[in-house]
């Protein structure tokens, strides 16, 4: 059975904005009358949240990056198969925050694995279900940290980083730029958007993207005889 609703997810590193965005888009399309349904990974189904409590807690780190990959697609998989494929096929418009690229740029970049080992474990994960659209939310990766730190209140200003703040700096720019190269491989897409500007800039950016593809849904409905 043909795919009937739009699929766009949200991407970038910490401290971006996705999920304020994510909101105000689904706003914006509830107010034109869209189904919208909002998710995010890892989680947004009863079984991918058990698997987000054992991931986010740390309770899988001391078995290492395999693991945690294996994990975060097997949490993937339930959310695709109870909550995405369904929502798709009802028409509705699913805004994801994550997905199969987060897992592509944290386990496979900076998590150092193997690149066919992420790809079986995507194709797997996704089991067909590739996003129409993907926004990449992109900011330097100092001004990400830095409002990452204000939303958790650890912002206290220091003059330098020290070693680990350091390399923390490299590991979120080398996300950065894996998100950016993902974007570049794939234009038809992705979508770069820069996140560095007021929310309302950024919101209409997003909008902007992601209202010429609602013809799509009408489009698709009439040729399944649901106009
Ligand atoms: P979350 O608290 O949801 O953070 P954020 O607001 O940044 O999305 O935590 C999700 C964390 O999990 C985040 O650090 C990115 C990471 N992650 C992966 O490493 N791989 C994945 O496939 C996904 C979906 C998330």
């Amino acid at each position: 059975m043909p795919k009937q609703g739009l699929f766009v997810t949200f991407e970038g590193g910490e401290g971006t904005g996705k999920s304020t965005q994510i909101r105000l888009l689904a706003d914006r399309l509830r107010r034109r009358g869209v189904d919208v349904l909002v998710t995010r990974e890892p989680g947004g189904s009863p079984g991918a949240e058990a698997v987000r409590h054992v991931i986010l807690s740390g309770a899988a780190e001391e078995y290492g990056t395999r693991m945690e990959a294996v994990l975060f697609a097997a949490a993937r998989n339930d959310h695709v198969e109870e909550v995405i494929r369904p929502a798709l096929a009802s028409g509705a418009v699913v805004l994801c925050d994550r997905f199969m690229d987060s897992s592509r740029v944290y386990q496979g970049i900076t998590g150092n694995l193997e690149p066919a080992f992420v790809q079986n474990l995507e194709r797997v994960a996704v089991n067909g279900v590739v996003p129409d659209c993907t926004i990449i939310l992109d900011i330097p990766a100092a001004e990400g940290l830095r409002r990452a730190r204000l939303r958790t209140g650890n912002a206290e200003v220091q003059e330098a980083p020290d070693r680990f703040e350091k390399e923390e700096l490299e590991t979120h720019e080398k996300r950065r730029e894996a998100f950016l190269d993902i974007a570049e491989a794939d234009p038809l897409r992705c979508r770069v958007v820069d996140a560095s500007g007021s929310i309302e800039t950024i919101a209409d950016k997003v909008f902007s993207i992601v209202d010429p593809l609602l013809p799509i849904l009408s489009t698709r409905a009439k040729e399944t005889g649901q106009a």
